[in-house]
């Protein structure tokens, strides 16, 4: 056992060593990853590409600007690959002024607070902090500069499960208006069961709150082919956290039985994603915090969706209690991604594992308070199959 941990270290030290320039390979149990540069950003940082294969052949490729998730390649029932994500083929589609402007944050690893916090302010421990309003008012993904838009300290990782990318990145205090130095881990793992695992923590020196989450829009068709409408969606709950006009959660829970928000038994995306149901008008379409059925902490499935053409079906797995399930509701076709793609409206989806939305804000939900001397932990995982 010690050897192998020995050899993991040289042979990380290794590849951080050889790859100052280029590109280089480096082999681990059953795949590789390969670190390549992929451009500055316009502050002048210096982004790297890694590309995590197994031996099956998916592959996941992610930048150490934001923790993006840049393309995720996943077989169809045929055995043809296809990349599954929405994102740009190169880093000026994610720094461009029309991305920032949409804000669609394809793929990013989002954070400190992903998900709205209403009229960007909370207060912790008798203290308000302020944030900045870049929601019409509301605080939206950790601010005007979250974890989607600083550059990542990245380090390859050959475990047993599968090639990985440790990531980290210093939070400072009083960043975007959050209390408290935050240190933040990211795991990123494909491993050889065709499964993107994604393992967060962080610490802070001061009471602060903490919810991250993954924002990659997938299509399981394959990006840039066509809308995700035909998607069958199981979500594993029967509450949601419903929310007003602006998608603040208004802190009561509401059963889904009888509403377009019931996906207990597969439905297509888009069988009532026009339904004049308030609530799902306010999306307008789903943008909304599922309460999955499972004990706080634990473990367990969340969704599964799968798109009946290709056969290729995603589990989302995660011991967070919410899930916010987004259709794409505000790609306008404005934005070019890979291969010069427009991406239309309903084109991609996400699937955010996390705590509910406002949670600093709403007693009644599950805390999101992380104290000093106490770690947060997340576990996210995107399995991949067919039928
Ligand atoms: C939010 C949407 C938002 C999207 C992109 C989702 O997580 O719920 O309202 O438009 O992220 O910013």
């Amino acid at each position: 056992m010690n050897k192998i941990i020995q050899l993991i270290t040289v042979t990380s030290l290794a590849i951080s060593a050889a790859c100052f320039s280029g590109c280089t390979t480096m082999k681990t149990p059953n795949g590789t990853i390969t670190k390549a540069d992929f451009g500055t950003t316009p502050d002048g940082k210096t982004v790297e590409l890694y590309t995590l294969k197994n031996d099956a052949g998916a592959e996941a490729r992610i930048m150490t600007y934001g923790g993006i998730v840049q393309s995720l390649i996943m077989p169809d029932k045929h055995g043809q690959m296809a990349d599954v994500v929405l994102g740009f083929d190169t880093l000026d589609g994610y720094v461009s002024d029309a991305y920032l402007k949409g804000c669609p944050y394809f793929g990013a690893l989002i954070g400190r607070y992903g998900n709205r916090i209403g009229g960007a302010k909370f207060t912790l421990e008798g203290q308000t902090y302020t944030l900045a309003g870049n929601n019409h008012g509301n605080s939206l993904h950790g601010g005007l500069k979250g974890f989607d838009k600083v550059v990542w300290t990245a380090r390859p990782m050959a475990t047993t499960h599968g090639p990985a990318l440790i990531m980290t990145y210093v939070s400072k205090d009083g960043e975007e208006g959050f209390p408290g130095n935050l240190e933040v881990t990211a795991i990123y793992t494909l491993t050889d069961k065709n499964a993107l695992k994604l393992e967060y923590t962080a610490k802070t020196d001061k009471p602060t709150v903490v919810n991250l989450t993954q924002h990659s829009y997938f299509n399981l068709a394959g990006q840039g082919n066509g809308d995700i409408l035909g998607h069958l969606v199981y979500i594993n709950a029967n509450q949601t956290t419903p929310v007003d006009s602006l998608l603040i959660t208004t802190g009561d829970f509401a059963d889904v039985t009888g509403t377009p928000f019931d996906f207990r038994t597969p439905t297509a995306i888009g069988a009532r994603i026009n339904d004049t149901n308030t609530v799902l008008q306010y999306g307008p379409g789903y943008d909304h915090n599922w309460v999955v059925n499972k004990p706080l902490g634990q473990f367990g499935l969340q969704a599964r969706v799968t798109e009946p053409v290709s056969g290729r079906v995603m589990e989302v797995w995660s011991d967070e209690p919410g899930l916010q399930f987004y259709a794409g509701n505000f790609l306008d076709g404005t934005l070019k991604g890979k291969g010069g793609v427009a991406y239309q409206v309903h084109t991609g989806f996400a699937m955010e594992p996390q705590h509910f939305p406002d949670s600093p804000n709403k007693p009644g939900f599950p805390s999101v308070e992380l104290k000093p001397g106490q770690t947060y932990h997340n576990t996210i995982v995107y399995k991949f199959s067919v039928e």
